[in-house]
C-alpha cells in the first residue's frame, strides 16, 4: 500500500516476515503514528490479533500463518500454538482457515516459512483480482459507501472492498467514497480514510448514523463492504452496523456488494445465525481515546459484528468473479 511519509512515499504491507520475526503496522496508532510491532512467538501473535494491532479477516489469517511458521521453525508445541492463535478472535473464518492450511502444508513436507510466504502472496494476488473484478461494476462518477476498513490494512495489501476503488482510480474513473466512521473503534474514520488519503482517492467521513440519509437522498450509487465470514447460505458477518446499511440500500434500490476472497466462505457454517459473533470489551464503547464518553454508572454492550442475510446482497466480488446469492455455489467450480 502507498503511504505518504515525511521521507516520501513508501510501499508497505500491513504484515510481513523478517526471518523469524513477524512484523506488522500497529493499527492501534493510526492515523497519527506509523509504529511497527514485532511478534516473536505465539503469545505475541495472539495478543496482536486479540488487541487489534492487526485486524481485518484476511490480514488476521496471514498474521496467523506467519505465527504458525514461527512456531514450526522454533520447534515449540505447534498444536498448542495453533489453539492459542485460533482463540484470539472468533468470527473471522480466515483465522481458522490459515492455521489449518499451515498445519496441512507442513504435514505435506512444505517448509513452514515458505508456506506462510506463499499464503501471504496468494492473499495479495486474490485481493488484486478482487479489485479488477470489482472495478468493472464502478462507473465513472460513482459515489460509493463503505463501512469499517476492508482495505490494505485489513488484507496485507490492496484490500477487498477498497481494492475496486484502487483499481477504479488507476483506470482514471472519477469516484468519491463515503466512509462510515464505524463506532466504536473508528476503523472507517481512522484507517479507511487514511488509506484513501494516501491513495489520493476523494472521500469524506460520515457519522455511522448518516449513511441512511445519504442513501435515501440518492447520493450513493453502490455500497461495497468486506466480510469476516460467508455462511453456506450466503449470509455474511461483517462489522457491526453493516446489516442496517444493507437493509437501507435494498429499500432504496442501491446495489450492495460484498468483496472477499473465496477462502472467507465457510461451507461448514450453514447460515449467518450460526456464525459466532465476538463480544468485545464494553470499554471500547464507554471510553474513546482515553476519555469516558458514557455517563458514569451506565453499562455498554459491544458486539463487534452483525449478520447480513443474503437477500440483501446484490453480489459477492471474489478473485474468481462476481456471484449472486443464487449462483454462489458456482464459486467452487
Ligand atoms: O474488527 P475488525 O476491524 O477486524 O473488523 C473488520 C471488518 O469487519 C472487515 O470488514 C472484514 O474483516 C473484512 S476485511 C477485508
Amino acid at each position: 500500500m502507498r503511504i505518504k511519509t515525511d521521507d516520501g512515499i513508501k510501499d508497505m504491507r500491513a504484515v510481513w516476515r523478517e526471518g523469524n520475526i513477524v512484523k506488522m503496522i500497529d493499527q492501534r496508532y493510526l492515523p497519527n503514528e506509523l509504529i511497527i510491532f514485532s511478534a516473536k512467538n505465539a503469545d505475541d501473535i495472539h495478543m496482536a490479533i486479540k488487541e487489534m494491532v492487526v485486524r481485518g479477516a484476511p490480514c488476521i489469517g496471514v498474521t496467523a500463518a506467519y505465527g504458525m511458521a514461527q512456531a514450526f521453525e522454533k520447534r515449540v508445541d505447534t498444536s498448542e500454538a495453533a489453539s492459542k492463535i485460533k482463540s484470539a478472535r472468533p468470527t473471522a473464518y480466515d483465522l481458522f482457515y490459515a492455521v489449518d492450511h499451515m498445519q496441512e502444508q507442513v504435514k505435506q513436507g512444505k517448509d513452514p516459512s515458505e508456506a506462510a510466504d506463499d499464503y501471504a502472496l496468494s492473499v495479495i494476488n486474490k485481493c488484486r483480482a478482487i479489485g479488477e473484478n470489482g472495478a468493472k461494476m464502478i462507473e465513472d462518477g460513482y459515489n460509493i459507501l463503505t463501512h469499517c476498513n476492508a482495505g490494505a490494512l485489513a488484507t496485507v495489501d490492496h484490500g477487498t472492498a477498497l481494492a475496486p476503488m484502487r483499481v477504479g482510480k488507476e483506470q482514471e474513473k472519477n469516484i468519491f467514497v463515503y466512509v462510515d466512521e464505524t463506532r466504536p473503534r473508528l476503523q472507517g474514520a481512522k484507517l479507511t480514510a487514511w488509506e484513501l488519503y494516501n491513495e489520493d482517492i476523494r472521500h469524506t467521513v460520515i457519522a455511522d448514523n448518516a449513511a441512511g440519509h445519504y442513501i435515501q437522498r440518492g447520493h450513493i450509487d453502490m455500497v461495497i463492504v468486506g466480510t469476516d465470514r460467508i455462511a453456506a447460505n450466503g449470509d455474511i458477518a461483517n462489522k457491526i452496523g453493516t446489516y442496517e446499511k444493507a437493509v437501507v440500500a435494498k429499500e432504496n434500490g442501491v446495489p450492495f456488494y460484498v468483496a472477499a476472497p473465496v477462502t472467507t466462505f465457510d461451507p461448514n457454517t450453514e447460515s449467518g445465525m450460526d456464525i459466532p459473533i465476538e463480544e468485545r470489551d464494553p470499554k471500547e464503547v464507554t471510553i474513546m481515546d482515553g476519555v469516558r464518553v458514557v455517563s458514569p454508572g451506565s453499562n455498554a454492550n459491544n458486539p463487534a459484528f452483525d449478520v447480513t442475510p443474503s437477500r440483501y446482497i446484490t453480489g459477492y466480488i471474489t478473485e474468481k468473479g462476481i456471484y449472486t446469492p443464487d449462483d454462489l455455489e458456482d464459486m467452487f467450480d
